[in-house]
């Protein structure tokens, strides 16, 4: 089953490739939706563009979307990554000298130069809470988070999926007291859609971003900002454009939200990507997608406690708190970029050995391509690598 699905792949077929996380990978019928979507905007580039045909095709990709995240489709606008989408939201915020923004110590470090960015520029100052390890319950990260929370604490930023540990955190509650406190909630979804079911309306998060292109294997390319409709009104996209209007009115020069004509008029764009997210979303379910996540648990699991007991270092959290997907596994001290080339050339294998908090991690990702001979493999040259150094 895994075997026929990776032919529905690109991924070169001499590699085993066990990083989906990093930038995800776009099946063939995904990849031909996206491409014909370029060449009917290639055929038509005037109509294709005209606001209230472009308008239309972002609103049908909107609502499908829409409907996988639990969230109401006008609160969504496409965005091209995790990392532009949280920018907007982060520039966009009305910060002033001595206001905090509260984080944790797992957070995507391209991130946390944007937080520094707009310290640097507000006078803002970013707190950050050591979240325990092993993680193996959810009190005892809301109550490490809540207690970070000062009388001047404007912002909690949490990533739902975090980048270098590949844990999955209990983020409700600590969203639910974040509004509760007047503390605007921006979370850091980069790793969570179709890894995770979300609901978003529920969760209630001010602002959610998420990528598409990781595990809803839509084109690179695809991204999406969620904002509360309460909230929208304090964002500014990246860029200024047609799109904007000065006094932030409803309805926007288009006729939709402020807040959807100001982000999705950005200046000339390809779109395609975002526009495949409704193939992308066909087919998982024509796959079973979210069936098959469970035997990539399984699988990432059983792998991490085999690596386990190679290397003799304990996992870092529960199984409930790890990605469903993706585990980091403790390793040995090493040089990220030297053990990825080895594993690479030697193994032909490619997968990520983040280094975090002074620690070396090896970062599993399973997805529905992968197989049980592929986690033989890596446990085999994980053990060669390791007695070799
Ligand atoms: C937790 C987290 N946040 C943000 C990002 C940035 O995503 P992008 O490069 O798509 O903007 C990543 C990328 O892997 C990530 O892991």
């Amino acid at each position: 089953m895994a075997d026929d699905l990776k032919a529905l792949f690109r991924l070169d077929p001499g590699v085993t490739f066990l990083t989906h996380g990093t930038y995800g990978a776009c099946p063939r019928p995904v990849f031909a939706a996206y491409q014909d979507w370029q060449v009917r905007l290639e055929r038509q580039p005037v109509t294709f563009l005209e606001p209230r045909h472009l308008a239309r095709v972002l609103a049908e990709a909107r609502h499908e979307l829409g409907a996988e995240l639990g969230a109401d489709p006008d609160d969504l606008v496409p965005v091209a990554n995790a990392t532009a989408g949280l920018n907007a939201v982060a520039r966009s915020l009305p910060l002033a000298a001595g206001d905090e923004i509260l984080t944790t110590d797992h957070e995507y470090a391209a991130l946390e130069k944007t937080w520094a960015f707009v310290a640097a520029r507000t006078g803002a100052i970013v707190r950050r809470v050591t979240v325990p390890l092993p993680l193996t319950s959810e009190s005892a990260f809301t109550e490490t988070v809540l207690a970070g929370f000062t009388p001047r604490t404007r912002v909690l930023f949490l990533s739902h999926v975090t980048s270098p540990t590949a844990l999955l955190f209990p983020i409700g509650r600590a969203v639910t007291e974040a509004r509760a406190r007047g503390i605007w909630s921006v979370i850091d979804g980069a790793h969570a859609p179709g890894q995770i079911a979300l609901d978003l309306n529920r969760l209630g998060a001010d602002f959610y971003v998420g990528n598409c292109h990781k595990w809803l294997m839509a084109p690179k390319g695809s991204a999406f900002l969620h904002a509360r409709r309460a909230v929208q009104g304090l964002l500014s996209p990246l860029v200024i454009s047609h799109g904007w209007t000065p006094d932030g009115g409803t309805p926007g020069p288009f006729g939709h939200t402020a807040f959807q004509d100001a982000f999705q008029f950005q200046g000339t764009c390809d779109p395609a990507a975002f526009l495949a997210v409704p193939a992308a979303l066909a087919f998982r379910r024509a796959q079973g997608w979210p069936g098959l996540i469970d035997r990539c648990r399984t699988l990432a699991q059983a792998t991490a406690a085999r690596v386990a007991a190679l290397t003799g270092r304990p996992p870092i959290a529960a199984p409930e708190f790890c990605a469903p997907q993706m585990v980091a596994m403790p390793v040995p001290d090493c040089d990220p970029l030297v053990m990825r080339d080895r594993l690479l050339r030697d193994h032909r294998i490619e997968m990520p050995f983040p280094r975090w908090a002074g620690r070396s991690f090896a970062r599993l990702s399973v997805q529905g391509y992968n197989t049980a001979p592929e986690m033989d493999l890596l446990c085999a040259a994980l053990a060669s690598l390791f007695a070799a150094a």
